[in-house]
């Protein structure tokens, strides 16, 4: 898709972080921009700005439920006309190890950043078919590559979504609908403080760590602010439509590590132990 003027993006999780980033690079595109995302007050902050140069629509949704995701996708028609681009960004941070993390845990973690992204492609996906017009980004992450240890809701969701976003790029191959799979590395949002957007019913089970993990923990949280902003991410997704290009990626410091998996699958042996994903970031920060 090379003409985005005049054309309309769903960006869910558009309060914060990347999500924030994509509308305002639609925006900047001259495209109508929905804004969704389950912070109403930021929402609402936000959008108002961007409206001061763009079309703008922002909606309340939670992405764990079809039915709000349905209504999104009614809005969207019901004032624009058609949806061209949707970006299924929304997602939360969060989970534990397999043998301690709770159930709720899973279904917040595997609702959001899961069942959020199927949602949204199945009710948008055959409106973009039917048009023959369309491109569909998916936000898996690293985790979707390489599993981390004590991630375990988050690693099953996002290879849920390199598994889905691959599997529509078969099934629209030969039609002018596209698809992405961003797995972006370190990027400098608010997604290490997800725990803001916990509902207030879900049992948390923190995993438990020493005094120095806790030290190393925060100062990584610090670091994380500083890693790429999340414009540089909105770039890519733009040239990926443009391109219609599979993959995007936001750094290199997995790739070893990617590769090593790969090579461990095809020679059927063993797989390398990656242990948190706080340790790689630390490594990637300190060189
Ligand atoms: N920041 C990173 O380094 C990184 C790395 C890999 C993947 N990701 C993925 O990128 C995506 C965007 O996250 P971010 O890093 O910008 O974090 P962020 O916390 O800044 O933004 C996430 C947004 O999603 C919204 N959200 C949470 N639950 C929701 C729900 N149920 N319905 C609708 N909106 C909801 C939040 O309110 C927030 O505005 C996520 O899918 C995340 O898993 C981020």
């Amino acid at each position: 898709m090379q003409d985005l003027a005049g054309k309309t993006a769903v960006v869910t999780g558009a309060a914060s972080g990347m999500g924030l980033a994509f509308a305002e690079t639609f925006a900047d595109e001259g495209m109508n921009v929905v804004m969704a995302d389950v912070e109403a007050g930021p929402l609402q902050i936000e959008a108002d700005r961007l409206a001061e140069t763009a079309d703008v629509l922002a909606l309340t949704v939670d992405v764990s439920s079809l039915e709000a995701v349905h209504d999104m996708f009614d809005a969207t028609v019901d004032r624009f006309g058609a949806a061209h681009v949707l970006c299924n960004n929304a997602g939360v941070g969060g989970g534990g190890p397999v043998a301690e993390c709770s159930v709720d845990m899973w279904e917040w973690v595997l609702g959001v950043d899961l069942w959020g992204v199927i949602y949204g492609c199945k009710t948008f996906l055959p409106h973009m078919l039917a048009q023959n017009e369309g491109h569909i980004i998916n936000t898996a992450s690293v985790a979707g590559q390489l599993c981390f240890t004590n991630m375990a809701p988050y690693n099953v969701a996002k290879f849920g979504v390199v598994a889905l976003s691959e599997t529509i790029a078969e099934e629209t191959t030969g039609t002018d609908v596209g698809v992405s799979c961003l797995c972006p590395g370190f990027v400098a949002t608010k997604i290490a403080d997800s725990a803001r957007n916990l509902p207030e019913d879900i049992a948390v089970k923190i995993p438990e760590r020493s005094e120095e993990e806790e030290v190393i923990r925060e100062a990584v949280l610090e670091a994380f602010s500083t890693q790429k902003p999340p414009a540089e991410v909105a770039e890519l997704v733009i040239n990926a439509i443009r391109d219609n290009q599979f993959w995007i990626f936001t750094d290199q410091v997995f790739q070893g590590r990617m590769a090593e998996r790969h090579d461990g699958i095809i020679a059927g042996t063993d797989r390398p132990i990656l242990g948190e994903l706080w340790n790689i970031f630390s490594e990637s920060t300190t060189g």
